[in-house]
């Protein structure tokens, strides 16, 4: 099917047909929230009619006499309803228990709302998500949400919580956490939680709420873990550029929520899931992964993700304050993927292929026969549409339609992951694998792609995934700069070894080393200023120690790394690292043997350092510094402070790692502490200062 003129293709790929819609939609029917939503107005708080029993209750008045009967702070989608939608308050009225029975049965006194019904936890779970009529419960209120759902473009986020509380969600959206998207949620009060069901302080036991995050998977113990829950976790320094490839179960983990779970059958090829794709007319294709894997042919490309707070932590110190996970320097890290191109499924649903577009762009007349373009289709621009995808979860996010479709680019849909099928933390079943760009738009476990006249309104497109002038503080204006997309260059220290251990790493690494014959300091003598000022001569302790670096470098777009520059004293005198992994397209090696797939430069190079620290008497600390550029000279800001934004966003500055070597023994000097981004936390330097 031809695509058709960008301003009708929106409003019709939003439409699906069994739910109403509101009348003007701007994004694909399942677009989750973005923070525009919940400035919607809430009309409905005026005009809601009273309860059953006519009596118009101050719903928020309620209370136990031994609790606040808040619930906690509530976060909500709810605020985006329609204005004309009317609330459902229906009794539901086998769950329905008279309130001076359940008082009973707690030694709570209930004094809440008595015109409100009382509800079991077992009656509410009936209405889970395969209920026509889903409840939710916050605190120990319930809500009939049945209305809200097919109104909202998070609805089927919202089911996940049917039956049971809505809390632990609102904790991971937490931009719903105010009074005003609360209030709305007020709107849909159909009574309380029965106190039988209710601890002493009248909030529903903890466990009787379910955890979301109760079906991840495990995780490998040597992960450094920033969040648990959802999961946040980078792989510690040594390991992380020690292969070219990151094992799967090093790989870093970047989840906004919980990782869904997949019918098991799935890997018999007789799942349930399916990827949709929503077509301009508004109808919809279905792909199952057999139907991807037998229909279409198979690409693979090796590939960095690479997240955006990389080196977060680093700005922070340098700098100051900014807002998200503190990553080290982890939150990055490089496989061979394996699916389809999105481009081939695209054209499969009928979209236009690259070449298409091409030709039509020049064309006078309809591309060809078969197409259903007509003479008076205006051909879209395919840098000014996008592909939407979205995750079961709820994260979604967009690229650009020329990216989707470039025939270099080399955007999978991808089931593999070197070698193997992909990983539940990566998005089993199916991921997008969008190469150069920030890892946000590879969506993992993907089912829905649209291609839209606009980008994506979540707020991971929309917010999160920009960044600003040092100046613009903690509240600028997303809108004024596009969204995140292809990736700069950057660089990092992921090892260092001094002394006797820089010769250890050389028998791993082949760098070579010079050897140190020097006496030993006696066991157990650990500090080497006093043990040295008694035994050593000051000539022998002015003694360079030998270091030896390792790391990654890494450029967006598909550029390739060049040049690695090292320094050992601060940035005052330069050296190059020796680059491993050539980084070059489809076929070339990585020097060892593994092969790199794709059209562009998409992996990072790593590269390895031998040298010596700045002369030490007393084993004073040196500050090791790196920085890359790739192949059009692009290069590393100096500064952190240069690039710094509230956000804590592309944190590219030079690589800076304090180093304090110790020495054990005459001229025999061991690693000792490594302060850094992804070493040892050291105290904010803020030396840098905000510019
Ligand atoms: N896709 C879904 N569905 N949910 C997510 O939370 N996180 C994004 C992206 N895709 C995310 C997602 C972000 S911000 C990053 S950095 C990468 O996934 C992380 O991918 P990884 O966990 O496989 O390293």
């Amino acid at each position: 099917m031809a695509a058709q003129a960008p301003r009708s293709l929106l409003s019709q790929v939003l439409r699906i047909a069994a739910r109403p819609q509101p009348a003007v939609r701007i994004r694909p029917s399942w677009q989750p929230c973005s923070r525009r939503c919940i400035h919607a107005t809430p009309r409905r708080l005026t005009a809601r009619p009273d309860h059953a029993g006519g009596k118009r209750a101050n719903r928020n008045n309620g209370s136990f006499t031994l609790l606040a009967a808040s619930g906690g702070l509530l976060a909500s989608l709810f605020a985006i309803l329609p204005p004309d939608s009317k609330p459902t308050k229906k009794k539901s009225e086998a769950a329905a228990a008279p309130p001076e029975e359940s008082a009973q049965v707690s030694s709570v006194i209930d004094n809440r709302d008595p015109s409100l019904p009382r509800f079991r936890l077992a009656d509410v779970k009936k209405h889970d998500a395969s209920s026509p009529e889903p409840w939710v419960t916050s605190g120990d209120k319930v809500y009939n949400i049945t209305e809200w759902i097919p109104a909202h473009p998070g609805g089927e986020v919202i089911l996940r919580a049917a039956g049971s509380s809505i809390d632990p969600y609102w904790d991971i959206f937490t931009i719903h956490k105010t009074q005003y998207v609360r209030d709305i949620l007020e709107t849909y009060l159909v009574g309380f939680i029965d106190v039988a069901d209710l601890d002493e302080h009248g909030q529903p036991r903890r466990e009787s709420i379910e955890d979301p995050f109760a079906q991840d998977p495990a995780r490998d113990p040597r992960l450094l873990t920033l969040t648990q829950k959802p999961r946040n976790a980078e792989p510690p320094g040594q390991e992380l550029a020690r292969d070219f490839l990151t094992p799967n179960e090093l790989f870093y983990v970047r989840n906004h929520m919980w990782v869904p779970v997949v019918d098991e059958e799935e890997k018999a090829g007789t799942s349930a899931f399916a990827l949709t794709i929503e077509l301009p007319d508004g109808e919809t294709k279905k792909y199952s992964m057999r139907d991807l894997r037998e229909r279409f042919p198979h690409h693979r490309v090796t590939a960095v993700m690479q997240c955006s707070g990389n080196r977060r932590s680093d700005m922070t110190r340098a700098v100051g304050a900014t807002n998200g996970l503190q990553w080290g320097a982890g939150a990055i890290s490089n496989a061979e993927w394996e699916g389809v191109r999105l481009s081939d499924v695209l054209a499969d649903a009928g979209f236009k292929t690259a070449d298409q577009y091409a030709a039509a762009s020049t064309a006078v007349t309809p591309i060809d026969s078969t197409s259903q373009t007509s003479n008076d289709d205006q051909v879209p621009d395919p840098k000014n549409m996008h592909v939407h995808l979205a995750g079961m979860e709820a994260y979604s996010a967009s690229i650009p339609l020329s990216t989707a479709i470039d025939p270099r680019g080399d955007v999978l849909l991808a089931w593999g992951m070197n070698g193997k099928v992909l990983p539940r933390d990566h998005g089993y079943p199916l991921r997008a694998v969008v190469p150069g760009h920030v890892a946000a738009r590879s969506v993992k476990w993907l089912n829905r792609i649209a291609v839209a006249d606009e980008e994506s309104s979540s707020q991971w497109q929309k917010r999160d995934y920009k960044c600003f002038g040092p100046n613009e503080g903690a509240k600028p204006n997303w809108d004024k700069y596009p969204a995140m997309q292809e990736l700069p260059v950057t660089s990092a220290v992921t090892s260092v070894r001094v002394g006797r251990d820089a010769e250890k790493e050389a028998s791993t690494t082949t760098l070579e080393l010079e050897k140190l014959n020097g006496e030993r300091a006696p066991p157990g003598v650990k500090c080497p200023r006093a043990w040295a000022k008694e035994h050593v001569q000051p000539e022998e302790l002015a003694h360079a120690p030998p270091v030896s670096l390792a790391g990654y470098a890494y450029s967006g777009g598909g550029h390739r790394v060049v040049r690695v520059d090292v320094s050992t004293d601060g940035g005052r005198t330069w050296d190059q690292a020796r680059l491993l992994d050539s980084g070059e397209g489809e076929g070339e090696g990585d020097g060892q043997g593994q092969k790199i797939y794709g059209n562009k430069a998409w992996s990072w190079r790593r590269w390895q350092y031998a040298g010596r620290l700045p002369a030490s008497k007393e084993g004073e600390c040196a500050e090791v510094v790196v920085k890359a550029t790739d192949d059009a000279y692009n290069g590393q800001p100096e500064t952190q402070a240069s690039v710094y934004n509230a956000r804590g966003n592309l944190a590219t500055a030079w690589h800076r790692v304090k180093v304090c070597p110790r020495c054990v023994g005459r001229e025999e000097w061991v690693t000792g502490d490594v302060f850094g981004s992804g070493f040892k936390k050291e105290e904010p330097r803020k030396d840098e200062g905000k510019k």
